[in-house]
C-alpha cells in the first residue's frame, strides 16, 4: 500500500487528545507550510489562518463549540477564517506579490488583474462569503494530509458557533469569519475512536467513470 493510503487509514477525527503532548516547533512549521502552499482560486488565498495556543482563550472558544474537549486538549487549534472584505485592493496586493516573486512587471499582469477584479466586484456579499469560505476547506485538507504524514493527529471541526467565535476573536472588526477549524496534537491512549473501522462508500458507490 502506498504511504498516502496508509497515512489516510492511520488518521481519524480524534475525539480525545493527550493534553500533555505538544507538537514540536519543526512539525508546526511544516504544518503551516502545508497550509501556506494550498491551492486556491486564482491563487488569491482569501483567508487568514489563526493558530491559537492561549489556554484561557481556548477555554472560552470551547464553550462556543459545544464543549468539545479537543479545543482545549489538543496541542494547537487552527482557525481558518475567510475574508469577507476581499476587494480590488486585495487583488492589487496579490498582483504585486506575483510581480515581485516572478520578476514580471505589474503592467504585464493587467489582464489577469482586471479579470479577477471583475469577478470579485460582481459577487454579492453572500456569494463572496461562500466562495471565500470554500477556499478554506482546501487549506484544511492540506493540513489534515500533512498531519497524517507526520503522524500528528487532527480533527476537522464545524461544530462551533461561528458568530460567537467571530465575537471572541474580534473577527467582526477585521472582516473575517471563522469558517472551519482543526485541532492538532496527539491522540489519547483512551480514545476508543482510534480503533473504529473506517466507514466509507465503496468505489462502486462513489466513483462514476465515463
Ligand atoms: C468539515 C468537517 C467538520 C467536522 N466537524 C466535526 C466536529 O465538529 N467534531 C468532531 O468530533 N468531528 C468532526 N468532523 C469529523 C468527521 O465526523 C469525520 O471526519 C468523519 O466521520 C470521518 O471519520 P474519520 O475522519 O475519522 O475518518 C468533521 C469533519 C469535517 C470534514
Amino acid at each position: 500500500m502506498s504511504n498516502i493510503v496508509e497515512n489516510l487509514n492511520w488518521r481519524y477525527a480524534t475525539k480525545q487528545f493527550d493534553a500533555t503532548k505538544k507538537i514540536s516547533d519543526t512539525d508546526l512549521s511544516t504544518l503551516k507550510e502545508a497550509v501556506r502552499l494550498s491551492a486556491s482560486s486564482y491563487g488569491l488565498q482569501p483567508y487568514k489562518v489563526i493558530i491559537v495556543e492561549n489556554p484561557a482563550l481556548r477555554e472560552e472558544l470551547k464553550a462556543a463549540a459545544w464543549g468539545q474537549t479537543q479545543i482545549t486538549d489538543a496541542s494547537h487549534l487552527f482557525i481558518f477564517a475567510n475574508d469577507l472584505n476581499l476587494d480590488t485592493a486585495s487583488v492589487d496586493k496579490y498582483i504585486s506579490n506575483i510581480s515581485e516573486t516572478r520578476g514580471v512587471p505589474v503592467d504585464a499582469l493587467g489582464g489577469f488583474s482586471d479579470m479577477m477584479k471583475g469577478v470579485i466586484t460582481n459577487l454579492s456579499a453572500e456569494a463572496k462569503h461562500i466562495w471565500t469560505a470554500k477556499q478554506t476547506y482546501l487549506a484544511l485538507g492540506n493540513l489534515l494530509n500533512a498531519a497524517a504524514e507526520l503522524k500528528i493527529d487532527a480533527t476537522p471541526m464545524e461544530g462551533f458557533n461561528a458568530a460567537k467565535f467571530n465575537e471572541i476573536l474580534g473577527f467582526d472588526k477585521l472582516g473575517l469569519n471563522a469558517s472551519v477549524i482543526a485541532t492538532v496534537g496527539y491522540r489519547h491512549d483512551e480514545d476508543t475512536t482510534q480503533h473504529y473501522k473506517k466507514v466509507r462508500k465503496s468505489n462502486e458507490e462513489l466513483f462514476i467513470t465515463l
